[in-house]
C-alpha cells in the first residue's frame, strides 16, 4: 500500500527561531510536506518523544580544503568536514572559494566545485574571498558570480596574501551595493600587527602565546571602526566576522545607535577559550592560534552579553582545520614555528552547536529560539538560503535534528569525525547533544556515528541576502 510520506517523525517538540509546538512531521521527496497531529503513516517512522526537534544548523563560516600556500594543507576536505558537521547537527555549510592575488575568481570557483563534487555529505553553498579586486573582477566576474548564486564574499584587512587596501575595500563594497551582495569583513589592522610582531621578535618572543600579544583588542577595535566607516560611506550593509570581545562589540553597538546596518558574527572560541589556552612558553598553545585570538574572561562575558542582547546575528565555527603534529599543519615544515608562522585557525564544525546549546541554552544565557536563530535561521536568511534552509516549515528541506537535552558528553577528539588530530575542547563536558541528523529527509548521523553517504550533499546557489531589521538605537 502506498504511504502518504517517505518518513514521519512522531511526537516532535519543535523549536524554531520564533515558535515552539508539538506535532508530527511528514516528509516527502526530501522536503517537509506536513506538520500536524496524527499524520498518516510514513514508509518509515521515527519516534521523537522526549527529544527537542530543531532545524539543522547552518554553519556560515568554515574552511574546507581551501588551497593553501606551498607546504601547508587543511586537514579536512569536503567529505571529512561535512561528515563532522553532520555528526554535530549541522546540515548546511558555507566555506570559501578563495581568489589568489593575480588569479581569477571564476577559476577559484570552478576549482572549488571540483573539490566539493562527489564528496560533501550535507548541502553546501560557497562564499567568495576577494583578494585581488582588479577591474575585471569588479566589473565582470563578481556581478556574474553574484547572479549565479555566489552572493556573499569575504574580504580581509590583514594577512599579506589576502588583505585589501582601504580604497580597494570601498570599491568592493560599491559592487556589493549595486548587485545586492553581502560583504563579510575580517577586521584587524595589518600594519599594527606587523609592527607589534617585529617588536616581539626583536625581544626574542616567539612562543604561540605571543600570537595574542601581537593582535590585541585595540587592533581589532580600530579595524572594526574603520569597516563601519566604509559601510557608512558606501551605504551598504556589512557583516563583521569572528568578533572576539568587548571593544569591537562597543563599536558595533555604536553603529547600531546610529542606525547603521552593521551585522556581526562570533564563534565558540570567543566564548570557551581564552588567551590562557595559547599556553606558557611551550608549543601546545599552537592548537588555539586563530585570528582574532581568544581573549580573557571579561571579553568572553561581553560576547555572551552580545549574543543574548542581539549584537550578533550569526554564530559560526570558523572551522579552519590544521593538524597539530603535522609538517603541513601547526608544525609547519616539521618543526615548532615562531608564532607568526603558525597556520591560523582551529577546528570546530562538530562542537559548535553542542557548546552553544550547553553554555547558552542549558545555562540560561540565551533561549532555544535565540539558539536556532543564531545557528540556523539568521545565517540562512543572511546568505540567501531561506526558507529552503534554516527552519522547520512546510516546503523547507527536511534538514532536521533531534536533540537529547539530557545527554552529557565529555568532548574528546576520538569522538569527533573531522580529520584533525585534536580538539581545543578536549575534556570539556557539555549537556545536550544532537542524536539524529536528517539531511533532506535522509539520516546522516545517528547516536554520534556517521550514517550518511559520501557525495549526497548538493550545491546550493544563494539568492539575495535577507538582512534582519536593526532598530535604531538598539541592537535586536
Ligand atoms: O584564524 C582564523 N580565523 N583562520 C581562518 C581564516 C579566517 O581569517 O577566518
Ligand atoms: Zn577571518
Ligand atoms: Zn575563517
Amino acid at each position: 500500500m502506498a504511504t502518504a510520506y517517505d518518513l514521519v517523525i512522531r511526537n516532535a517538540d519543535v523549536a524554531t527561531a520564533s515558535d515552539r509546538f508539538r506535532c508530527d512531521i511528514g516528509i516527502r521527496d526530501g522536503r517537509i510536506a506536513a506538520l500536524g497531529a496524527n499524520l498518516d503513516a510514513g514508509a518509515e517512522e521515527i519516534d521523537a518523544a522526549g527529544m527537542l526537534v530543531l532545524p539543522g544548523g547552518v554553519d556560515a563560516h568554515c574552511h574546507l580544503d581551501q588551497p593553501m600556500p606551498e607546504g601547508m594543507r587543511m586537514a579536512d576536505d569536503f567529505f571529512t568536514g561535512t561528515r563532522s558537521a553532520a555528526c554535530g547537527g549541522t546540515t548546511t555549510v558555507i566555506p570559501f572559494a578563495a581568489q589568489e592575488k593575480g588569479g581569477s575568481l571564476r577559476a577559484a570557483v570552478e576549482d572549488y566545485h571540483r573539490r566539493a563534487d562527489g564528496k560533501a555529505v550535507v548541502d553546501y553553498a560557497f562564499h567568495l574571498i576577494v583578494a585581488d579586486p582588479t577591474p575585471q573582477v569588479l566589473n565582470e566576474e563578481l556581478p556574474r558570480l553574484i547572479r549565479e548564486g555566489y552572493s556573499s564574499f569575504k574580504i580581509y584587512m590583514t594577512y599579506d596574501d589576502l588583505k585589501l587596501s582601504d580604497h580597494e575595500i570601498l570599491k568592493v563594497l560599491t559592487v556589493a551595493r549595486e548587485h545586492k551582495a553581502l560583504v563579510m569583513i575580517h577586521a584587524e589592522n595589518s600594519d599594527c600587527i606587523a609592527w607589534l610582531t617585529e617588536r616581539l621578535n626583536d625581544e626574542g618572543h616567539t612562543a604561540p602565546k605571543y600570537h595574542a600579544v601581537s593582535r590585541p583588542m585595540a587592533v581589532e577595535r580600530e579595524a572594526t571602526h574603520r569597516a563601519i566607516t566604509f559601510s557608512e560611506l558606501a551605504d551598504v550593509p556589512i557583516l563583521i566576522v569572528h568578533v572576539s570581545g568587548r571593544e569591537a562589540i562597543e563599536q558595533i553597538r555604536w553603529a547600531h545607535g546610529r542606525g547603521l546596518p552593521i551585522y556581526a558574527e562570533t564563534c565558540p572560541q570567543y566564548l570557551f577559550l581564552s588567551e590562557q589556552d595559547l599556553g606558557g612558553e611551550g608549543y601546545h598553545g599552537a592548537k588555539c592560534v586563530c585570528s582574532p585570538p581568544p581573549r580573557d574572561i571579561g571579553n568572553q562575558r561581553a560576547v555572551w552579553d552580545g549574543l543574548a542582547g542581539g549584537v550578533f546575528s550569526v554564530f559560526s565555527s570558523d572551522h579552519a582545520p590544521f593538524r597539530y603534529d603535522d609538517a603541513e599543519g601547526k608544525k609547519l615544515g616539521g618543526k615548532e614555528q615562531p608564532f607568526q608562522y603558525i597556520p591560523n585557525g582551529i577546528p570546530g564544525l562538530e562542537t559548535r552547536l553542542p557548546l552553544l546549546f550547553s553554555g547558552g541554552v542549558m545555562e540560561g544565557r540565551i533561549d532555544v529560539h535565540q539558539f536556532v536563530a543564531l545557528t540556523a535561521t539568521n545565517p540562512a536568511k543572511m546568505y540567501g538560503l531561506y526558507p529552503r534552509k534554516g527552519s522547520i516549515m512546510i516546503g523547507a528541506d527536511a534538514d532536521i535534528v533531534l536533540w537529547d537535552t539530557r545527554r552529557k558528553v565529555t568532548i574528546a577528539n576520538a569522538l569527533l569525525h573531522h580529520d584533525v588530530d585534536y580538539t581545543p575542547y578536549e575534556g570539556r563536558t557539555v549537556q545536550g547533544w544532537p542524536v539524529l541528523t536528517l539531511s533532506r529527509g535522509k539520516v546522516v548521523s545517528r547516536d554520534q556515528a556517521f550514517a550518511g553517504e559520501m557525495g549526497s550533499g548538493r550545491f546550493l546557489p544563494c539568492g539575495a541576502p535577507q538582512v534582519p531589521r536593526l532598530q535604531q538605537g538598539k541592537s535586536i
